[in-house]
């Protein structure tokens, strides 16, 4: 397995190589694409993912979390309680996962967040579902919480994060018009919210929102963009890149994701899956990014579980959810360096 994960990625370092001579005008693009790729290690539990790069420099580390599905609320959103009501009690009780005491998302935030301030985080990662819908009482409180780590945080929205259930209006301009009304706080300024990077100790970070279970056209040309930067990569989103043998909640591919096999359109009260599936832009964008050499790993959450899946040799990971108090640490740090060789 790792033998046929370095070709790959020794093949496109090649490849990367002589397209920076072909480029030798664009002095910037050159020197990024000088980058070694040529060795690249990955090993995770669940909690702690650590990536091991030739094109990693310095050692970084990021903080994500995802799906803590806070649920706050109050007078000020009181004509939008038809419309959280559901999602409003699906997750108020819940278990810490580390010794089993009960709790509840609100909790579990906070204490994520004394954690990070603690660590040290390069930065943090929020990939969506971190409130149940987008009450000014929940934006307030992710924004003072995040706040207070006094480390960068970089947030993208998950299915709910938008989501009154029951109000009129297609997905596209329920995320646009939530996103401008209530949750631009929890963004850095001025930012395309459905797509953006910033980068982190030479590593750039993407944000991008699959929210709707569709990547529009913008998107998969700003993941063009910025994989053409060459610099070692990694890629958030809220629902994981479909992986064979993965079911439905790995959307974003998934040959089967079409009206048929939507579960949910009913008791979430949005409108259901395209009869058609995908978009070939929603296709092309999956296979972009597992193809592209320089995307070190791809980070996603929705599931409310752990998963692990090799796409063309690129780890695709699923990070629990944090309400109950789960996150995943990533850890990037440089290949280790050979000492010389013995000589017999
Ligand atoms: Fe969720």
């Amino acid at each position: 397995m790792s033998s046929s994960v370095l070709s790959r990625r020794q093949f496109f370092g090649l490849a990367a190589a002589s397209a920076a001579l072909a480029s030798s005008a664009n002095a910037e693009a050159a020197s990024s694409t000088e980058r070694d790729f040529s060795q690249f290690s990955f090993t995770s539990n669940g909690r702690t993912a650590k990536i091991f790069s030739s094109a990693i420099t310095e050692p970084i580390t990021i903080l994500q979390i995802s799906d803590s599905h806070l649920y706050l609320d109050d007078e000020r959103d009181a004509e939008y309680r038809e419309f959280s009501a559901r999602m409003a009690k699906a997750y108020n009780h819940t278990k810490r996962f580390s010794d089993g005491k009960e709790t509840n998302p609100t909790e579990m935030f906070a204490e994520i967040a004394d954690y990070a301030k603690d660590q040290k985080f390069d930065a943090i990662a929020l990939t969506g579902d971190i409130v149940s819908f987008p009450s000014l009482a929940n934006v307030e409180f992710v924004k003072e919480k995040m706040d207070l780590t006094e480390t960068p945080y970089f947030y993208s929205c998950g299915n709910h994060d938008w989501h009154y259930e029951g109000l009129p209006g297609s997905e596209k301009e329920l995320r646009d018009q939530w996103i401008e009304k209530r949750l631009k706080p929890l963004y850095p300024e001025g930012v395309d919210p459905l797509c953006y990077s910033r980068i982190v100790k030479g590593v750039n970070l993407l944000l991008i929102d699959d929210s709707i279970n569709e990547i529009l056209p913008r998107q998969l040309e700003f993941l063009r963009a910025e994989l053409a930067k060459n610099l070692p990569t990694l890629v958030f989103l809220h629902i994981p890149l479909f992986a064979p043998e993965r079911d439905l909640d790995y959307a974003i591919g998934h040959p089967d994701f079409n009206d048929v096999h939507d579960r949910y359109w009913e008791s979430e009260r949005r409108p259901r899956w395209p009869r058609e599936g995908h978009t070939a832009v929603t296709y092309d964008f999956r296979d972009e990014v597992v193809n592209a050499k320089n995307v070190l790993g791809v980070f996603a959450g929705h599931v409310h579980g752990t998963s692990l899946d090799l796409l063309n040799g690129t780890p695709s990971n699923v990070v629990t959810a944090a309400y109950d108090g789960s996150t995943l640490r990533i850890e990037l740090q440089p290949f280790p360096k050979r000492p010389a060789p013995r000589r017999d």
